[in-house]
C-alpha cells in the first residue's frame, strides 16, 4: 500500500454506478426518442439477442424489460409448479424473490459464504426437499460462484441450475463465460449494470426447447412497452450520462434528492414489487430502441470489463485484509460491476464515502429493495452471515469513469474501516 495526495479535483469527484455508456450512446437514444420509426419493435432486438447469445457462447438469447420478468419466465418454461421450491441464496434482491412467488413456487432462502457473498452450497444441501426442483446460482458483485460444486450438487438431487448473472457479465469460470453452465442463464441491463439500456434482460440457453418455450412466453404474454414510456428510458439514458459526470454529479444529486420522488423518471422497481405484490403489466418486452443501445455497449464490453478488473485490483491491493470479498480461486475471474468492502461500521464508512459515491449499498438487506423482508418470507436470523454482510457491505464503484488515482482515493477512505468478511463468532 502506498499514500496518495489527492489533488482537489479528485476530492471533489463523485461517482454514481453505471454501466459503460458513451455521449455518442446518448444521441442515438435521443435520436430513437425523436422518432416514431423503430422504437418499440425493430430488428436491433434479434440482432442484440444473438450477439449477446453468441457472446456467451450459447444459442440462443431472449430479450425481456427486466431480468426479472426473463426469470419468471424461465420458470414457467420449466413448469415450476405452485408449491415447487426454488433455492436461491440471501442476499438477493426483491424482484427474484418476486419472480418465484408470482408463479406460487416457494423461495427458499440458503446463507452465502462470508468471502464471496455467493451461494453455501453445503447449506444449499441441507435445506433439499422432495419438492426442490430449482437452484439458483447467484454471481455476486459479478464474482463467480463455484460452478463445479454446483453443478454437481444439481446432478445428485436432480435439480434444474439457473445462474443470476445480473451482476457477472464478462465475468469466467475456467476461461468460459458465465451464464453458459446452468440450463439458462438471466442478465440485466438497468443502468448500474455493467452495461446499460436503462432497463432491460436477457435470458440465454443452448437447450432448443427451453428457448422455444420462452419464446412463446416473450411473443403471446409478454406486451410492448408504449412508446411513451419508452421515452422516457430513452431521456433518462441520457439524463443519466450527463447527470453523473463525476464532476457535476454532486449537485445533480443534490437537486434529485430535494425533488425526491417527483423526479419524472422511471424508476427500477416500482412499489408493488417493494411490497412483494405484483405490477399491472409486469411481463414485458424490451424495445428496439433500447436493444440498439444493447447491441453498442457489447461491443465495448472487453473495455469495459477490463477496466473493471483493472479498478478492482487496485482496491484489492491498497485495502488491507486482502481486499475486499473476491474469488474463492483461480478458476474464477470476476468482472466485478462494483467492489465489495466489508466494514467495522456502516455509517461511518458511508459517511466517509458520502460525497463521492451515490447510489444504493448492495445489499443493506437479505431481501435488497423489499419494503420489509417479511412480505418476502425470508424467515429471520435463518442465513446469519447474509444478515452480517448486509450490515456491513459498502460497494465500490469500478466502471470506466474512475480513473486509477480515484480508486486509490476512495481506498483510503474506507482501508481504516476494513474488517474480515466473516461474521464475528461468540
Ligand atoms: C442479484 C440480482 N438479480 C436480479 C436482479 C433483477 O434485475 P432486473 O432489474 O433487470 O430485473 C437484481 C437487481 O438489481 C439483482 O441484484
Amino acid at each position: 500500500m502506498g499514500t496518495t495526495t489527492p489533488t482537489a479535483r479528485t476530492a471533489r469527484r463523485t461517482f454514481a454506478m453505471m454501466g459503460g455508456s458513451t455521449a455518442a450512446d446518448c444521441a442515438v437514444a435521443l435520436g430513437y426518442a425523436a422518432t416514431r420509426s423503430r422504437l418499440v419493435s425493430g430488428p436491433a432486438i434479434p440482432r442484440f439477442e444473438a450477439d449477446f447469445a453468441a457472446r456467451i457462447g450459447v444459442r440462443h438469447g431472449v430479450s425481456f424489460a427486466a431480468a426479472r420478468v426473463g426469470f419468471y419466465g424461465l420458470l414457467g418454461a420449466l413448469d415450476v409448479a405452485p408449491g415447487d421450491e426454488v433455492l436461491i441464496q440471501a442476499p438477493t434482491h426483491a424482484v427474484v424473490v418476486n419472480a418465484i412467488r408470482y408463479r406460487g413456487a416457494v423461495p427458499v432462502f440458503v446463507d452465502c459464504e462470508p468471502r464471496t457473498c455467493n451461494i453455501d452450497l453445503d447449506a444449499a444441501e441441507r435445506l433439499l426437499g422432495p419438492r426442490s426442483r430449482v437452484l439458483v446460482v447467484q454471481h455476486t458483485f459479478g464474482v463467480p460462484a463455484d460452478l463445479d460444486r454446483a453443478l454437481a450438487l444439481a446432478e445428485r438431487h436432480g435439480l434444474v441450475v439457473l445462474e443470476d448473472c445480473v451482476h457477472s457479465l464478462g465475468s469466467t469460470f475456467r476461461g468460459r463465460p458465465i451464464g453458459s453452465f446452468g440450463r439458462a442463464a438471466f442478465f440485466s441491463s438497468e443502468e448500474t449494470k455493467t452495461i446499460s439500456t436503462t432497463q432491460g434482460g436477457m435470458v440465454v440457453t443452448d437447450d432448443d426447447d427451453l428457448a422455444g418455450a420462452l419464446r412463446r412466453f416473450q411473443r403471446r404474454d409478454c406486451v410492448w412497452v408504449p412508446p411513451a414510456v419508452t421515452r422516457r428510458y430513452l431521456v433518462k439514458f441520457a439524463a443519466y450520462w450527463a447527470l453523473t459526470q463525476p464532476d457535476a454529479n454532486r449537485v445533480a444529486q443534490f437537486l434529485f434528492d430535494r425533488m425526491g420522488r417527483r423526479n419524472p423518471f422511471p424508476r427500477p422497481a416500482d412499489d408493488d414489487e417493494r411490497r412483494g405484490r405484483r405490477p399491472p403489466s409486469y411481463e414485458r418486452r424490451l424495445s428496439n430502441a433500447q436493444a440498439r443501445l444493447g447491441v453498442r455497449a457489447l461491443r465495448r464490453l472487453d473495455a469495459n470489463v477490463g477496466h473493471r478488473r483493472r479498478i478492482a485490483a487496485i482496491y484489492a491491493d491498497r485495502l488491507p485484509l486482502g481486499g475486499g470479498l473476491g474469488p474463492g480461486d483461480a478458476r474464477m475471474n470476476p468482472s466485478y460491476v462494483r467492489y465489495p468492502v466489508v466494514v467495522r461500521d456502516r455509517a461511518e464508512a458511508l459517511a466517509a464515502l458520502g460525497p463521492h459515491v451515490t447510489g444504493d449499498t448492495w445489499f443493506d438487506q437479505t431481501v435488497q429493495g423489499a419494503e420489509s423482508v417479511d412480505l418476502f418470507g425470508y424467515p429471520p436470523w435463518s442465513c446469519p452471515c447474509a444478515e452480517y454482510l448486509a450490515g456491513h457491505l459498502v460497494d465500490l464503484p469500478t466502471h470506466l469513469r474512475v480513473l486509477p488515482r480515484d480508486a486509490e482515493y476512495l481506498a483510503d477512505l474506507v482501508a481504516p474501516l476494513v474488517v474480515p468478511a466473516e461474521p464475528p463468532h461468540d
